[in-house]
């Protein structure tokens, strides 16, 4: 599949090794800091350092874009000194990380309600992308008060306003059309999700492109997350075969097509 087909799956047949998109569900903060006897901010700000080994090592790899899973929109409803410390780490880091991410060439991007973020936090998530936005080596993606079924229902709004205004035929909206008014409707579905702290599932994450990605699980607490466990991650997912619904033979046949192309 061509790349200007938006959210849409590629078959990624020509690099099947290396995901180009991964996804993370960055989870176990509290229970790290539990475990510790340490109040729960305390795992959220050794979280942020796990955060940063796995950009440093994404950008080494080659990994094109990583979006990680930061604050969902369920998140609003913790207990609210858990929320504005949070929002306190998120502001600190947004103003520190700047000058890591330009020596990376790293373009920092967000998804999400960023209506709902306190001004000074959507400042300096300004500020940060504006700052970040010649980088190519890789496409950082925050979510923050990101809520996948928030997206879709924001996605059918602008579509439901286009066919009000007469700008949309009803008929001409398909699964293109559609993942056009995504947040991000220019990066490709993430090929690998990982989940760390042993849980088992989504947590409203990207629920639209996340249909073919392989999903990966880590038992490590996300504070915990190493080189090594991403490491192991990652071979993991070389290991999978991807099918797209399409059979073996079919799969093969594809990746020769693409190889000779
Ligand atoms: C993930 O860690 C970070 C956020 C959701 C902001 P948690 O805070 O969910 O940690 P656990 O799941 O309670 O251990
Ligand atoms: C998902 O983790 C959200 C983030 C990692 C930011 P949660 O800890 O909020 O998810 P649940 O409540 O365990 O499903
Ligand atoms: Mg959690």
């Amino acid at each position: 599949m061509s790349e200007s087909n938006g959210n849409h799956s590629s078959t990624n047949g020509s690099s099947p090794a290396l995901p180009r998109h991964i996804a993370i569900i960055m989870d176990g903060n509290g229970r790290w800091a539990k475990r510790r006897f340490l109040p729960r901010v305390e795992g959220h700000r050794q979280g942020a350092k796990a955060v940063r080994r796995v950009v440093e090592e994404s950008v080494r790899l080659g990994i094109r874009y990583l979006t990680l899973f930061a604050f969902s929109t369920e998140n609003w409803r913790r207990p609210s000194d858990e929320v504005s410390s949070l929002m306190k780490l998120f502001l600190m880091h947004l103003e520190s990380e700047v000058d890591l991410l330009k020596e990376h060439s790293i373009r920092l991007r967000a998804i999400g309600d960023l209506e709902r973020l306190p001004a000074p936090v959507a400042s300096a998530l300004e500020r940060c992308m504006t700052a970040t936005q010649e980088g190519t080596a890789m496409d950082l993606v925050l979510a923050i008060s990101y809520g996948g079924r928030e997206e879709i229902v924001s996605a059918a709004r602008r579509i439901a306003a286009e066919v009000k205004s007469g700008a949309l035929d009803i008929q001409s909206i398909d699964e293109v059309a559609f993942s056009t008014k995504l947040y991000a409707p220019d990066i490709p579905d993430p090929d690998l999700l990982i989940r760390t702290s042993d849980e088992n599932r989504i947590s409203n994450f990207l629920l639209w492109q996340l249909a073919y990605s392989e999903i990966v699980l880590s038992p490590v607490l996300w504070p915990d997350f190493s080189k090594e466990e991403y490491m192991r991650c990652l071979e993991e997912y070389a290991r999978r075969e991807r099918r797209f619904g399409l059979t073996r033979e079919q799969m093969l046949e594809l990746r020769t097509l693409e190889r000779s192309a």
